[in-house]
């Protein structure tokens, strides 16, 4: 890269990260195309970091629209799991570790590690979280969820769509309707789509009263 494009790179990653804004207003009968909500999700899955690569973050799109409609009591009539184009359901994989061959098995064949270096790899992840406390484990994936989560909503923003993070659903009802196995934890639902109106500002607190040096005082 050149030094100008690089700058024109910087430049596009700070207007993408500024003007990532919550919406909760969406243009109804837009629709993205799958193949631009596959882009959204394979750039941000590709480049997120997870605990030994383990990649616990699964990806349950809903755009069928009597699906979404029956997401809103649960989703505590928020109207956005209607009129988003899509509602991704971040989940987080509490047996992710059952990957570990493949993820370490693609990184031998990529030519990135050796056969032997790939099985202790994959044995160690394996051996560690599955005998690590739940409570542990769930930590570790939810975290690692939530770092593809940024990932998506600034993918889905340097696409030209908006997105908002939800907690607020009620965990249980959701697993009901959409059948979520015990295995998956159901982390934010994030709406996706085209703003009908652009997300409000939000204030930030200053950096300088949450940022320590050395030492919290
Ligand atoms: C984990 C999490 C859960 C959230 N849950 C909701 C929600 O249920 N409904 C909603 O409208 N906004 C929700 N938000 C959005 C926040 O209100 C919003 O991010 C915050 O006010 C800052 O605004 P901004 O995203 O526009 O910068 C949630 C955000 C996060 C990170």
């Amino acid at each position: 890269m050149t030094t100008q494009t690089t700058l024109a790179a910087v430049a596009d990653f700070h207007s993408v990260v500024q003007s990532r804004r919550s919406v909760r207003r969406y243009e109804p009968d837009f629709r993205i195309p799958r193949e631009e909500l596959e882009t959204i999700i394979e750039r941000a899955a590709k480049a997120a970091p997870s605990s030994s690569n383990m990649q616990p973050w699964r990806f349950l799109v809903v755009t069928d629209p009597e699906l979404k409609q029956r997401m809103l009591p649960v989703a505590n009539n928020q109207q956005q799991v209607v009129n988003a184009s899509a509602v991704l359901v971040l989940l987080a994989d509490k047996q992710m570790y059952e990957k570990a061959d493949e993820i370490y098995g693609a990184a031998r064949d990529a030519g990135y590690m050796t056969e032997e270096l790939s099985r202790q790899f994959a044995e160690n992840s394996r051996r560690t979280y599955s005998s690590i406390p739940a409570e542990r484990l769930l930590e570790i994936i939810v975290f690692d969820a939530g770092l593809v989560a940024m990932q998506l909503m600034l993918q889905a923003r340097a696409m030209g769509y908006d997105t908002v993070p939800m907690g607020g659903y009620n965990r249980e009802a959701l697993r009901e309707l959409l059948a979520i196995p015990d295995r998956y934890h159901p982390t934010i639902l994030l709406p996706i789509g085209k703003a009908a109106v652009p997300g409000h500002p939000t204030a930030r607190l200053p950096i300088s009263g949450l940022t320590y040096w050395n030492t919290i005082e």
